[in-house]
């Protein structure tokens, strides 16, 4: 492990990234009543959960990882951050869960399982690569939390759930700056992140095409969010979530 990494595992055991973050956190209001929404509009969400949830879990576990592995000479902010970002990480886990605790039963399991079959296709060996798949993957994400909190939306009606969203959007898009870094100091190329991108953005569009339905249940428009994703997919690396 690299001294600066040390230094970060050390400054997390004393409670570094409570002390340093404490003023960016935010709680999702406690209530055991279920949100304000229509009911159909609130299946719909209960219904999309499985998939704004992808990913949250598995990578706190990444970032988490990636700490250690970031060679000596790299930058000494990107382990600091990569430590934020599993803090991030596991936050917007436990504010997705509290939400959906708000909401009806999903109507079945098959989103769950569209969702786990799609983060299994990401997994790879080789950290770089998965960091830039993460970046593409929190790139996507970022797409949809702009559109589910469009005007006009049934999640947009909801002051409190657009805070949530919104407040993890403006999260993702940094996580994406960092990883892309990461995954460069690993020594991922550009023509390689591209490529990565492009396809990731392409599975997730697959993802969510699938729940067009729900999407739709909600107020967005799934022509919008496809022609945001495929923005993402093609737009330079130096532009990030955008
Ligand atoms: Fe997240
Ligand atoms: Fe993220």
């Amino acid at each position: 492990m690299s001294s600066v990494a040390t230094d970060v595992v050390k400054a997390n055991r004393s409670g570094f990234a409570g002390a340093c973050f404490a003023s960016r956190r935010w709680q999702i209001p406690e209530s055991r009543s279920m949100l304000a929404m229509p009911p159909a509009a609130a299946q719909a969400l209960a219904d999309l959960m499985p998939l704004l949830l992808c990913g949250e879990e598995s990578a706190e576990f990444v970032f988490a990882a990636a700490v250690p592995e970031l060679p000596k000479r790299v930058d000494p902010v990107l382990p600091i951050e990569l430590a934020r970002i599993a803090d991030d990480e596991r936050r917007h886990g436990m504010y997705l869960s509290a939400l959906r605790s708000r909401l009806p039963p999903p109507a079945d399991r098959g989103a769950t399982r569209q969702a786990t079959r799609f983060l299994r296709k990401l997994a790879t060996t080789d950290l770089g690569v998965h960091l830039a798949r993460v970046a593409a993957l929190d790139a996507s994400f970022c797409q949809v939390l702009a559109e589910i909190c469009r005007p006009g939306t049934e999640i947009a009606a909801v002051p409190e759930l657009a805070e949530l969203f919104r407040r993890i959007r403006s999260d993702e898009g940094r996580h994406v700056r960092v990883s892309r870094r990461c995954a460069a100091a690993l020594g991922v190329t550009a023509q390689t992140e591209h490529a990565e991108r492009s396809w990731v953005v392409r599975e997730f569009a697959a993802l969510m095409t699938a729940a067009t339905p729900a999407f739709a249940a909600v107020g967005v428009d799934m022509q919008r969010l496809l022609d945001r994703l495929e923005r993402t997919s093609t737009r330079s690396a130096a532009r990030g979530s955008g």
